[in-house]
């Protein structure tokens, strides 16, 4: 197939770039760069061993999709381009409610026109807000998001559902990613936080490379076994199969699928086991708990399993090997 990649540069899209062309799949890209670096192409022709078309452009800019659907023959689309800040989606709303509502209005428009009729949407695991229980399956209920971005993905979701309701011959797959961390075994294409990380995987690396002198562990007081968070963390590589598997879903209507591993780990395991498998310290500090957290989150991925024949396979130790080796190799991200 020939999909469309709309932020396609970034973190999650750029890996999903690499295993479509791995599974003989060709793919375009679309991003504005607003959090990616035009470095990554370069990265991935010499990963995948030939160029990426890429279209450096918005994805809320109508004419500039229109072209897009026009020079070239899309089967799929898989819509990654969104703003993806918890903290900031708090002091900037209104942007993220429009940067990742319009692209998604725009892109269906777009892919309307052409005759386009499968998407792939990046979901989250936060449309859950605090789950009643773990694991979480897809029939949980969704909403009580804690920041803006949470509910530009509920939001989004209810939009696919409506619009393809209304089109019953649309195709749309809501992948509800859990957390994403590792990078490329290479070491060329891996995320790049801007500024101080909020996320726990780079901030461990960004304080094993010595750019940060400590850890703050969020929390030690919660209902977990070690008493600080737990998450599902899944390998991007991982994640980025999910969507080459999402791709075979030939059911028409509304998809809903969670990618995890079905396994959570605290943050101090996954302190441990960086420090462990790469020989490396992490200083670390017990602080308070952080405003919006929740004690315990990974998945039930039996659906994935079941309807897409996906499941996760790399371990934690690839995950904390692979983050490290991206790191440790582009300790600035793509500046160097
Ligand atoms: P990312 O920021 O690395 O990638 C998003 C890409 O979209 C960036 O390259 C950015 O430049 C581009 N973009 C943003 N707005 C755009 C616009 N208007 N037009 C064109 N391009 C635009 O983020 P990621 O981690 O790769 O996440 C990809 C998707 O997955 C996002 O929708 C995110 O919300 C979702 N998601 C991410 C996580 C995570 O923890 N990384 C978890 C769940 C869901
Ligand atoms: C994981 C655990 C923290 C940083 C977020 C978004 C979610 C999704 C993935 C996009 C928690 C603890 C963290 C630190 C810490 N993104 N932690 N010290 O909060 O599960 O999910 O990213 O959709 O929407 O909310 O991920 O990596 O921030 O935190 O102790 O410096 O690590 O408290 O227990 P989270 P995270």
């Amino acid at each position: 197939m020939n999909v469309l990649l709309t932020g396609g540069a970034g973190y999650i899209g750029s890996h999903t770039a690499v295993e479509m062309r791995a599974a003989g799949h060709d793919v375009v890209v679309v991003d504005n760069l607003s959090n990616s670096s035009e470095k990554v192409l370069d990265r991935l022709a010499e990963i995948t061993g030939r160029p990426v078309t890429c279209y450096r452009a918005d994805v809320a800019d109508a004419a500039a999709m229109d072209r897009i659907f026009a020079e070239h023959k899309i089967d799929a689309v898989v819509h990654f381009a969104g703003l993806k800040a918890v903290g900031e989606s708090v002091k900037k709303p209104l942007e993220y409610y429009k940067n990742n509502l319009d692209t998604t209005f725009t892109l269906l428009a777009a892919m309307k026109k052409a005759g386009v009729k499968k998407l792939i949407f990046s979901s989250s695991a936060t449309v859950y807000g605090t789950p009643k229980k773990c694991p979480i399956t897809e029939d949980m209920p969704t909403g009580h998001c804690s920041n803006p971005y949470g509910w530009t993905k509920y939001m989004i979701e209810q939009i696919l559902m409506d619009y393809t309701r209304a089109n019953p011959d649309f195709t749309a797959i809501l992948l509800r990613y859990f957390n994403p961390v590792g990078a490329h075994k290479s070491g060329r294409i891996g995320e790049m936080p801007n500024g101080i990380p909020n996320n726990l995987m780079p901030y461990i690396t960004q304080v094993a490379v010595g750019k940060l002198k400590e850890l703050s562990v969020f929390g030690n007081d919660y209902p977990t076994p070690d008493g600080t968070g737990v998450r599902d963390y899944i390998h991007v590589v991982d994640l980025a199969r999910g969507h080459v598997a999402a791709l075979r879903y030939d059911k028409q209507g509304v998809g809903v699928f969670n990618l995890g591993t079905g396994v959570g780990y605290s943050v101090l395991d996954m302190v441990k086991a960086f420090s462990r498998v790469n020989g490396v310290p992490v200083p670390y500090r017990i602080a308070p708990r952080r405003p919006g957290d929740i004690a315990a989150c990974y998945a039930d991925p039996a659906k994935a399993a079941k309807e897409l024949g996906w499941r996760a396979e790399l371990t934690l130790d690839d995950m904390v090997r692979d983050s490290w080796n991206w790191q440790s190799k582009n300790p600035n991200g793509y500046e160097n």
